[in-house]
């Protein structure tokens, strides 16, 4: 592969920046760049495009692009990775993908850029190196800065030193010229010499220079806004959104070798550190004397071309009570969703009366002088529904590959809230990739995108699904033509609701029918959610 340049440009074909990595004259660069926006075809998602010289390949960086000019023999995937760590790269180090932030950042941009490509190859690097590489050049500035200091202190002792011994020199002269004699002239040869142990210690890290010297020929705006200062100290610390997500991708970029071998399986990766991801923000309902627990936990196995599997629903209801005062109680049920028809069995507590089939259905001890027990939860109702009707199903997601002709694959992939009763929390939709490759995400979407390199999978995570928030879509392009290795799609997610609406509506005292405080969490998580 030969990387030609790696630039930004706006969406007109201006250079923002651009670092030429093959001999190339700036006119060549310029024109290179302004013929690029008129070669994207419209209304494409594509990340490519070819002249008969050269290849684009590219992404949208808010209101720019960034690109790679490669020539044709080129690896277009391990370019795609590659032009993934130059926009990291830029992420990472500019606020904004804005031109004034792009050329504020331009002299470090190109530094790290330097980095990543060297004499139009991909350099074994990810970009937690560059980063470091970059903080270990801005370590190294800072020495020489010191370094630079005691010589030009040195130096002044040196001139001071001189003129003292001119001025002793001279009045030697005037001293023998007016005595005739000899003598003296000593006291003068120490001074001057104090000031060498200062430095020296630290005079080892005077071979490599700051900003060692590149091969590299013309960069346009570079000379604009060289903002040295503080250069990559900041970086670690500088913390915006994107940069975190760029942290949480960063065992992505550990393997870029195994790219040029696309058929290869997966090496080994070396862990890198991972930003945690947050955690569930399912809400946390403060108990009261009275609480009751629901769980349910879903086991679906979706058709990718529609229908179902298989589709299990399996519940609990636990009682707590804390307060030995209001153990004799019952519980009156809210009205559920009758769709789940017979397929839903209830089966209750052996010393809890069997719930009415429709009308007001009541949780309560067969022997209404006995109490529930106090200080340990009991699980007083259980149910299970095994099914197939689809209209059932909380969430639908549909993932849809289409092959292109050049080798790649767009995917789209989309889910939708279909019951009202849930608020999903932390949904994560992984859809695994063909072995060697890595997607391009070209279209804007929600929540966030990251690749797991255990799983080779995008993870998309939504963190708030809802009824107003209630679809998505996300799109990719992935090299690989084969629809199947996008399968099965794993889904995720914790839920604040009851899939049939299943809840606590009143807590009576047994006795007189006295309404009782209580407290209720409601969840449905997931156990195993697939698109086959
Ligand atoms: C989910 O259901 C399928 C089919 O009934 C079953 O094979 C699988 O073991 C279940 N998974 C879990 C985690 O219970
Ligand atoms: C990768 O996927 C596995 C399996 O789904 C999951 O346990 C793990 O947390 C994921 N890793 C990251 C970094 O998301």
């Amino acid at each position: 592969m030969v990387v030609l340049a790696a630039s930004i440009c706006t969406k007109g074909g201006k250079p923002v920046i651009s670092r030429q990595f093959r001999e190339m004259t700036r006119t060549r660069i310029e024109s290179l760049l302004a013929s690029f926006p008129k070669l994207i075809p419209i209304g494409t998602q594509h990340t490519s495009v070819e002249t008969s010289e050269v290849r684009y390949v590219y992404q949208p960086l808010e209101d720019l692009y960034i690109l790679l000019i490669t020539n044709k023999a080129s690896n277009i995937l391990q370019d795609i990775d590659t032009l993934h760590l130059f926009a990291r790269v830029v992420s990472d180090m500019c606020r904004s993908a804005e031109e004034r932030e792009i050329l504020k950042n331009a002299f470090e941009l190109l530094g790290a850029f330097d980095e990543i490509v060297s004499l139009g190859y991909r350099e074994q690097i990810n970009l937690m190196q560059v980063r470091s590489v970059l903080e270990m050049e801005s370590h190294e500035e800072k020495i020489q800065d010191i370094i630079a200091r005691n010589k030009e202190a040195e130096a002044k002792e040196e001139l001071k030193r001189r003129a003292k011994q001119l001025e002793m020199q001279r009045r030697e002269q005037q001293r023998r010229a007016a005595s005739g004699g000899g003598g003296g002239g000593s006291g003068y040869l120490g001074s001057g010499s104090g000031n060498m142990g200062t430095y020296s210690p630290v005079s080892r890290f005077e071979a490599p220079s700051p900003v060692p010297a590149r091969n590299t020929s013309p960069m346009p705006s570079a000379a604009r806004a060289p903002s040295f200062k503080g250069t990559g100290m900041k970086l670690g610390s500088k913390k915006t959104k994107q940069s975190e997500l760029l942290d949480a991708m960063g065992s992505e970029a550990v393997v870029p070798d195994e790219l040029s071998a696309p058929t290869t399986p997966v090496p080994s990766h070396t862990p890198e550190p991972v930003v945690a991801k947050a955690t569930s923000t399912l809400p946390v309902v403060e108990a009261e004397s009275v609480h009751v627990i629901i769980k349910e936990l879903i086991n679906l196995s979706l058709k990718r071309e529609g229908g179902l599997n298989a589709f299990e629903i399996k519940g609990d209801m636990n009682l707590q009570v804390a307060d030995p005062s209001l153990a004799k109680i019952k519980l009156g049920l809210k009205p559920m969703s009758s769709d789940f028809g017979s397929e839903l069995q209830f089966k209750q507590h052996p010393n809890v009366g069997k719930l009415a089939t429709s009308g007001d259905r009541v949780v309560a001890l067969k022997d209404p002088s006995r109490s529930f027990p106090v200080g340990q939860p009991l699980a007083v109702l259980k149910w299970r529904y095994a099914g197939k009707d689809e209209s059932l199903v909380p969430l639908t997601v549909t993932c849809w590959p289409t092959p292109s002709n050049g080798g790649t694959c767009e995917v789209n992939i989309e889910y939708e809230l279909e019951n009202d009763g849930l608020t999903l929390h932390d949904t994560v939709i992984s859809i695994p990739l063909p072995t060697g490759s890595y997607p391009s995400v070209t279209s804007p979407h929600t929540g966030d995108w990251s690749l797991n390199a255990s799983t080779h999978s995008l993870d998309w995570s939504i963190p708030l699904i809802s009824t107003e928030m209630r679809s998505g879509t996300l799109e990719f392009t992935v090299g690989g033509d084969d629809e199947s290795t996008f399968f099965p799609v794993k889904v995720s997610f914790a839920a604040e609701g009851s899939l049939m609406g299943l809840g606590v509506a009143s807590v009576k005292r047994a006795d007189n029918a006295e309404d009782v405080l209580f407290s209720q969490a409601v969840t449905a998580t997931t156990e195993e959610y697939l698109l086959v």
